[in-house]
């Protein structure tokens, strides 16, 4: 288990003073800190095409990066490149532990867990990120300068890495192991690796309305929603034929407004949106597939364990009628089962005591054996 050490600051006092604020370091923010995973474990991982994993290496000022899956590093030397691979909380149950500390920020925020693998030398370069992130430094020591918010120039080093102009550093540190850099979107940053060194990196990613509204339109068109048309029984006669009058620009405004403004909807499209995973999912059908009776006796000889990745959330309206959403799809179960549903999304893992209220309950079996048999939970 990884214990986060704030410091002198709770979660709370982290939140108010740093989250999105500014950035911060936590010494032995993990006490003891030992790599979940090790360097030839994460290159196994980059060997696998559904994968994402990128290396980026420098010679003389030149920047390079290229797309996985790798299969040798070889060619690259000893020095000054970097092998980065994402979502590693989706193949890697051990490194995924190192998200539940930081479970006080809610599922729908979090983005996944990248790893790098840096050699002497090695960086992705000067750069800045949209997210947050909690950047851990596992084995090796890496050193990071931070700078501050502002106009800074980015461009492209290379047509896969964009990078920023030189900035002064609010922080210039050495990491060693366990300690932790806390960097909030827009702070431009670079890592350097002083010896091969591992970083683990927990992102919380937010969404443009851009994002946003494109997810919305196609999940209108999924569910056949939004098909109204304007309508303009009060028109007056126009002696401009030209103009868009004020009239009518508040009219497609109120149109399009009307569906923000339908609670169902916008419950139902967050439900779905947020829950959809970011990232390939390590599905695996269990074989022979469980049958309800057996589900209840596995899961009290060992935890039932949710999958990397997935995503699951209920609103605060949605639970009311028992309705929660898993990787991308609306569920219902009866309302009387929305403390389990609760525990479902919470948890990582569930137990037997965190659910002996509802053993019996048929619903609640034959949901949790659904589950099972489609590889979104496992033992
Ligand atoms: C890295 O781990 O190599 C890069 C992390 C970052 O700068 O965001
Ligand atoms: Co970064």
């Amino acid at each position: 288990m990884f214990d986060l050490n704030l410091g002198d600051l709770t979660p709370e006092q982290f939140l108010s003073t740093y989250w999105q604020k500014k950035p911060h370091v936590f010494r032995a923010g993990f006490k003891n800190f030992e790599d979940p995973i090790s360097p030839d474990e994460l290159a196994g991982l980059a060997i696998d095409e559904t994968v994402e994993s990128r290396l980026v290496w420098h010679k003389d000022g030149d920047w390079n990066a290229a797309f996985g899956p790798f299969q040798s590093y070889d060619h690259l030397g000893e020095k000054n490149w970097s092998l980065i691979v994402q979502a590693v909380d989706n193949w890697a149950p051990d490194a995924a532990k190192m998200i539940e500390p930081f479970r006080f920020i809610p599922n729908w925020r979090l983005d996944d867990l990248m790893v790098s693998f840096a050699s002497e030398g090695g960086s992705v370069g000067p750069h800045i990120d949209h997210y947050d992130v909690f950047i851990c430094q596992g084995s090796g020591k890496r050193h990071w300068c931070v700078g501050d918010r502002g106009n800074l120039k980015e461009y492209a080093a290379h047509e896969a890495l964009l990078h920023v102009e030189p900035f002064d550093a609010i922080i210039d540190t050495i990491l060693e192991p366990g300690d932790i850099l806390y960097i909030p979107p827009g702070f431009p940053h670079e890592g350097i690796g002083l010896e091969p060194s591992m970083s683990f990196s927990v992102g919380f990613r937010t969404n443009s309305a851009t994002d946003m509204m494109s997810g919305l339109a196609d999940f209108l068109i999924d569910n056949e929603l939004g098909k109204q048309l304007i309508e303009d029984p009060d028109r007056e006669i126009s002696v401009t034929p030209g103009i868009i009058n004020n009239s009518d620009k508040s009219r497609i405004k109120q149109h399009l407004q009307n569906i923000l403004d339908d609670d169902s909807t916008m419950t139902h499209f967050a439900g779905c949106y947020f829950t959809t995973a970011k990232h390939e999912l390590d599905i695996e059908i269990p074989e022979p597939l469980f049958e309800n009776e057996d589900t209840i006796s596995a899961i009290a000889e060992q935890p039932l364990k949710k999958l990397g990745g997935l995503r699951c959330s209920y609103l605060e309206k949605s639970i009311e009628e028992g309705i929660f959403y898993i990787n991308g799809e609306q569920y219902a179960l009866p309302a009387s089962l929305s403390a389990a549903i609760k525990v479902l999304c919470n948890q990582q893992q569930i137990e037997l005591s965190d659910i002996t209220e509802w053993a019996e309950n048929d619903d609640f079996i034959k949901f949790l054996t659904r589950m099972i048999n489609e590889g979104y939970w496992y033992f």
